[in-house]
Order: structure tokens, then sequence, then C-alpha cells
């Protein structure tokens, strides 16, 4: 199937039910813990937060979805705007139409909709190792991004191709990619989550942050596995993977890396969790190609997410995103299974 084909039939196909997981990211399982008698008002609390170099009005960011097509622009340039105008974050999708095709690289070029904003490049990590860290620094660098993210994506085109090689290169790949780029460099998975052990192998690169993309929203499984006709493996892969709030802890706990919860983060309060168990920023990605139709729909999530951040930092006493991060929680039973492991 062609890339162009494949990116709009992923796109229809993430608007529907099927394509969320029936699990979920666990984020119920953590209790924050009540806090009444506050010292300041609802408009004291500040959510602003610094990653990587650049400002967030509060911590959350857009994952990569989509990029290369006319379509895709289309819906990122809303995004752009509406993330521009609320002062998030916003990553493209994957540039492998653009290294395949030059002229294409014209529907990546985001920057002039959200000149100041943390703008994000995306790359897989099979494609990684198929070109230079110049040849992607340097597209990196005509779209004007501020930094490149590698996805991890193993079970994902395993549905599309289960004879698919090449996945043994990888960790060399983007250690090497690391080494050499001139961009902060982020590793995602794309909704199966990180694991401890891998948080751990790349703790000891150069990467600078890991983007969990954990199980508990979209599953790329159960997409890929309907857009390639591979029924039967959807029904045994689709609910596969490690909850996004258990990958959130594992990768904590391996490494020092700047942390991105991303997987099912459907609300504020999922926001102010993930910064509670160590994140740096949360990010989502359905939710919001769901409402990138238009701009003004983009810009009345991102100020309901924020609404509820600022409520649950008000009602745990959180009154900024540091204070945040020494709150106490309390794990159910499900979770601490996860993370004892
Ligand atoms: C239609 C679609 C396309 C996606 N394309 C990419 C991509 O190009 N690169 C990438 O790293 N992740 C990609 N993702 C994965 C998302 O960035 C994210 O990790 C995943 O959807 C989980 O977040 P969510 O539960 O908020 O949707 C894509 C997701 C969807 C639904």
């Amino acid at each position: 199937m062609k890339t162009e084909k494949r990116k709009d039939l992923h796109l229809k196909t993430a608007m529907k039910k099927e394509s969320q997981f029936r699990k979920t990211s666990l984020f119920e399982e953590i209790e924050l813990i009540h806090n009444p008698l506050l010292d300041c008002e609802l408009t004291e609390i500040k959510t602003q937060t610094t990653f990587l170099g650049k400002k967030f009005s509060f911590p959350l960011c857009i994952r990569p979805i989509t990029g290369g097509t006319k379509k895709s622009f289309e819906l990122n340039k809303n995004i752009a705007l509406a993330c521009e105008k609320k002062g998030i974050g916003f990553a493209l999708g994957s540039m492998r139409a653009g290294l395949e095709n030059k002229s294409k690289i014209e529907f990546f070029k985001l920057r002039k909709y959200c000149p100041s904003i943390f703008l994000e490049a995306n790359i897989g990590a099979l494609e990684l190792a198929k070109h230079s860290a110049k040849k992607i620094d340097d597209f990196a660098e005509e779209i004007q991004a501020d930094a490149v993210s590698v996805h991890l994506n193993s079970a994902q085109e395993l549905m599309q191709n289960s004879k698919t090689k090449g996945f043994s290169e990888v960790f060399n790949s983007i250690k090497n990619f690391a080494e050499q780029s001139n961009f902060p460099v982020i590793v995602k998975e794309v909704g199966n989550g990180i694991s401890f052990e891998t948080a751990k192998k790349l703790d000891s690169t150069k990467i600078n942050a890991i983007d969990v993309a954990g199980r508990g929203g979209t599953s790329f499984v159960k997409i890929d596995s309907i857009l390639h006709g591979k029924k039967r493996l959807g029904e045994v892969f689709g609910e596969f993977g490690i909850p996004t709030a258990a990958s959130v802890l594992f990768t904590k706990k391996a490494s020092k890396k700047k942390i991105i919860a991303s997987g099912g983060i459907r609300n504020g309060l999922d926001v102010c969790k993930s910064l509670v168990l160590g994140a740096d920023l949360a990010g989502i990605a359905v939710p919001a190609i769901r409402n990138a139709g238009n701009e003004k729909s983009v810009e009345n999530l991102l100020d309901s997410f924020k609404e509820e951040l600022v409520i649950s930092m008000f009602l745990i006493g959180a009154r900024n995103t540091e204070e945040l991060k020494h709150k106490k929680f309390v794990l159910q039973d499900n979770l601490r299974e996860w993370i004892n492991a």
C-alpha cells in the first residue's frame, strides 16, 4: 500500500471506536491526595513549564500523527495554530514521505503557523537506519523543528508485514543518531509502551527524552490489523502493551531522561497524574486529530485540558508544576502488580 493512501486510511480508522484499547492506561489506579485547606486562590496556580529549552504555558504536547499529504497539512495547520495560541508543543507525523519524495517536504512546513512553540519532527526507527544523521538533520532544519523524535513500533510493523526485518539494528541506529545529530532526540513508542529494560538501555545513549506512548488510548495494532486484513492477529495482539501509568513509573525508575507520558491521556486530571508520577510533559494524539477539522475545536479541547489541570493542581495543593513532582500518590492493586513485575 502506498504511503499516502496508508496515511489517509490510518486517519480514517483512528476516528473510529475500534481504534482504541479496551484495556486502560491504569491512570484510574492512581489516586491523588486531596488537600482541602489551601493557602492560595485558583487564579494563582501556575502551570508553566520548560521542556528541552522551550517554554510551555502548561505541560501538554500534541504527539506525532500525520504529515506529508495535502490533507495532513490542513489538519496539522489547525493543530499548529491552536497550539501556538495556547502555548503548548506540537509534533508532526513521520517525515518518511518527505524523505522519499522531496516535493512532499512542503507539506511539513508548518513553522509559519506556530513561530514560537516547541515543534518536533518525527521518523520511524526502521527508517532511521536507512538515512544519514545529516539527511535527517537537514530535513528537521528545513522545517525549523526544535527536536527529532524516533518511534519504536515493532508491534505495529508486524501487523503491516510479519516478515519485516531490521529490528536488531534499531538500538545502534538510535545511539549513533543521538551522537551525531545537532537536535535533541526523543525516543517514543506508538501505543505499546516502554519497558524498564528499554528505558535503561536508552538511558545509556545521548538521547534527551523518552515518550512512553503506552497502552490505554489508541492501539496502532488494531488500526493496522484492520487496514491490512489481519483480523486474527488484531484479535490476539490488539490489547497487548504496557499501561501508560506503569510505563511512566518504569521509565522514571530506569532512566534520568526527560519523560513524556502519552497513550490514553484524555483529560487534565490525567496530565496532573502524569507529572505527579514523574513525567515532565503529557501528550495526546487522537483527541487532537479528532478535533483537527477546525482550529477552534482544537483550542476548546486544549482549554478543557488546562482548566482540568488547574483544578486538579488546586485540589491537591500544588501551586506550580515543580510542586506537582513532590506530591504523594496512592497506587491500587493492578498497577502495583505491574510495577513489581
Ligand atoms: C493516525 C495516527 C498516526 C500516527 N502516526 C504516528 C507517526 O507518524 N509517528 C509517531 O511517532 N507516532 C504516530 N502515532 C502514534 C501517536 O503519536 C501516539 O503515540 C498514539 O496515538 C497514542 O496516543 P493517544 O492514545 O493519545 O492517541 C500515530 C497515531 C495515529 C492515531
